[in-house]
């Protein structure tokens, strides 16, 4: 039996345009999904879902995934997370060589789902690294970011960058740009989280995305600006620079409500941060609802997010260094304990 955990992330900079090739910025936060796989002696799949918003979820199926979450699950969201959990076992068992094998799978997270704080990255990141593990096969850490990606690339039907699947297995501030993925050295970052208590979601999102690109020359040349503002955040990350960091927040924010995915709850969260003093304030992932990320090292903008009547949760997000890992492990049947990375 091993457990495994992964980080959530904000983005600092760049969800969306990155789908189309332009750099992003997302940072590794200390909120955690834990996935806990045992093999099974039959070759059915047994995944169990605690704080996904639905309680205690159960799906358990045999050969694929599809069908069974349609009969199982009433809570859209809820629906995807375990959509995730199934590709992503389908990846470890391909990884180990072992497409027949069974598996329980017990998936808690303390991530809102499809709040932009890549609870979906998180669990299929843990959710293989966890199943490779109790397959006894190790992979190393590209290799984990590699097989949650195709995850995310199966669910969100091809709109899917590397970025969040790449921060959660690594930890840390990452920069994104294609298949191009390293690792930035993180300055302090005092984020500040406000939740309006919902979420969107990520396909539909970036398929409104799409369509607007496609349509307007304008909305395209947002997309390049967001790119361009991604290059300049790497510089002012670089430089520690909160100032110049939040102005561009700002910015981004704007880019991203031209694009469609905002939301007034959203809206409303990002001027409450602004008006408190806050560096600057955006959204987060893919929006529609959920998250906005600010940047702020007093504790005005956590008061006035926890006041503001759209808010249904404020935080401070400290950033998570580290990535992927192996939480727990129970020997292998053999006696052995596998050894390397994550
Ligand atoms: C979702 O967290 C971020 C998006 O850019 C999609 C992606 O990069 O896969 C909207």
């Amino acid at each position: 039996m091993v457990t495994a955990s992964a980080p959530g992330k904000v983005y600092l900079f760049g969800e969306h345009a990155v789908v189309y090739g332009e750099p992003a910025v997302p940072v590794a936060v200390e909120r955690r999904a834990r996935v806990t796989v045992e093999e099974r002696d039959d070759d059915r799949v047994r995944v169990e879902a605690e704080d996904l918003s639905v309680e205690g979820l159960v799906v358990e199926y045999e050969g694929d995934l599809a069908g069974a979450t349609e009969a199982a699950t009433p809570e859209r969201r809820a629906e995807a997370a375990t959509r995730y959990v199934g590709e992503a076992i389908a990846q470890a068992r391909d990884a180990a060589d072992r497409p027949e094998a069974g598996l329980d799978v017990r998936v808690e997270s303390d991530i809102p789902l499809g709040a932009g704080l890549g609870s979906s990255a998180a669990v299929s990141v843990a959710t293989v690294a966890a199943g490779v593990r109790a397959l006894g096969t190790d992979l190393d850490r590209p290799e984990v970011a590699d097989r949650a990606y195709r995850v995310e690339h199966t669910v969100q039907s091809g709109g899917a960058s590397r970025s969040d699947t790449f921060c959660s297995t690594m930890g840390g501030a990452v920069r994104v740009e294609g298949d191009d993925c390293t690792a930035l050295s993180t300055p302090d970052l005092p984020f500040v989280v406000g939740f309006d208590g919902g979420g969107g979601d990520t396909g539909e999102l970036v398929a409104g995305v799409r369509e607007l690109r496609d349509r307007y020359e304008f909305a395209a040349d947002t997309v390049h600006a967001i790119g361009d503002l991604v290059r300049r955040g790497v510089v002012a990350l670089e430089a520690g620079d909160h100032g110049e960091l939040g102005r561009l927040m700002d910015v981004d924010h704007g880019l991203l409500s031209a694009l469609g995915v905002s939301a007034r709850s959203l809206d409303a969260m990002v001027w409450a941060a602004r008006e408190a003093g806050a560096h600057g304030a955006k959204l987060t992932g893919a929006g529609g609802g959920g998250c906005v990320v600010a940047l702020d090292d007093s504790r005005a903008t956590l008061r006035a997010l926890e006041l503001t009547p759209e808010c249904e949760a404020a935080f401070r997000a400290p950033v998570a260094e580290e990535g992927v890992r192996i939480e727990t492990e129970s020997e292998t049947e053999d006696g052995s304990t596998p050894e390397g990375e994550p």
